[in-house]
């Protein structure tokens, strides 16, 4: 049976830093309150001339490398971002070109913050059924774009960055088991409801969000995916090496790792440096882990998505 298998990751993140002091100048906010409700200290932001597919480029080509493999060799790209380069064409179509390369497909997924999580689900099933034997699996996003600057409750909380994984057929797992599941009755808890419109933006173009009960949402699918997801892989909780939870806010991971029985130290945290990075947190924080040596090859990795959508999967991989 074939089966899929991460065998390289890479990310980027945009050098600025903008730390919670520096909103402190701007908004009716403070590093204190921002670090007690959020965890978070600090977030990277792109230039202005940075798109999407920059930072998923970057974060690909570091991906390919510890590969070992080169941009020829995919044969399909996926990228999860709710921040595409532009309405059409897809941000994966751009990429392939900044990557040097044609022919093989690329598409956009688009479930916020479950993007990658999506994606990593699609392309396993792609490889599974045969017909395609490497992919990159990229979630990429510039939230900075689509955030009020002014609202403190919505902009402290977000970054931009890029983070890929290189996916590969094998025999052995590998990816053991994806869950997806979303709830469109729940889509105006969290939203960036506006379109463009002969020439004109339709609507909002910032982020809303009800912070509330997106937080309770996020705590109660997480704990649910994650057991679901454990017994479609029919391994045990208890055998997980380590936890990524969507970086969306420190709070939201432990009361995840809590209610899930599981000890603290093995929750992947990156959203203290990183803020919520969307689609991109996931592999972001799953690379530098990787990076570290924290991460190590046979560990078992559960890495879970929840955002706008409402949206929400988990996926148990074998590194
Ligand atoms: N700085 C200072 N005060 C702030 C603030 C900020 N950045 N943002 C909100 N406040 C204020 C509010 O105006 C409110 O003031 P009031 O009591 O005078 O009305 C007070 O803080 C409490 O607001 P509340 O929204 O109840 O706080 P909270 O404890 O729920 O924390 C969030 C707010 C956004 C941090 C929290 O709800 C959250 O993290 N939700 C999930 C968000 C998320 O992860 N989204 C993405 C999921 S993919």
């Amino acid at each position: 049976m074939i089966r899929s298998r991460i065998v390289g990751t890479g990310s980027y993140l945009p050098p600025r830093i903008v730390t919670n002091d520096e909103l402190a100048k701007r908004i009716d906010t403070s590093d204190a309150w921002i670090q007690e409700r959020t965890g978070i200290k600090q977030r990277h932001i792109a230039e202005e001339s940075q798109t999407s597919s920059d930072l998923a480029l970057e974060a690909c080509r570091r991906a390919l490398d510890a590969a070992g493999l080169k941009a020829a060799d995919i044969d399909l790209i996926i990228v999860a971002t709710s921040t595409p380069d532009f309405v059409f064409p897809s941000t994966a179509c751009l990429l392939q070109a900044k990557l040097g390369v044609k022919g093989c497909p690329a598409f956009d997924v688009q479930a916020v913050c479950s993007g990658f999580v999506y994606g990593l689900g699609i392309a396993d099933n792609f490889i599974r059924s045969g017909t395609h034997k490497r992919a990159l699996v990229v979630g990429a996003e510039v939230f900075s774009r689509i955030l009020d600057w002014n609202d403190r409750g919505t902009c402290v909380l977000f970054g931009d960055g890029a983070g890929a994984v290189v996916l590969a057929a094998g025999e052995q797992p590998g990816i053991h088991a994806t869950v997806l599941h979303a709830d469109g009755s729940q889509a105006g808890i969290l939203s960036v409801p506006g379109n463009v419109c002969g020439g004109r933006i339709v609507g909002s173009p910032f982020l809303q969000m009800q912070g509330n009960q997106v937080f309770k949402f996020a705590v109660k699918v997480l704990d649910e995916v994650a057991r679901e997801t454990a017994v479609a892989a029919g391994i045990g909780l208890d055998q997980v090496d380590w936890l990524i939870p969507h970086q969306a806010n420190v709070r939201i991971l432990e009361a995840t790792v809590k209610k899930l029985g599981m000890a603290r130290e093995r929750l992947v945290v990156t959203v203290d440096r990183h803020g919520n990075t969307s689609a991109a947190s996931v592999p972001l924080a799953l690379d530098e882990f990787v990076r570290a040596g924290k991460i190590k090859p046979g560990h078992k990795v559960m890495m879970q998505g929840v955002g706008g959508g409402f949206t929400w999967g988990a996926s148990l991989v074998t590194m």
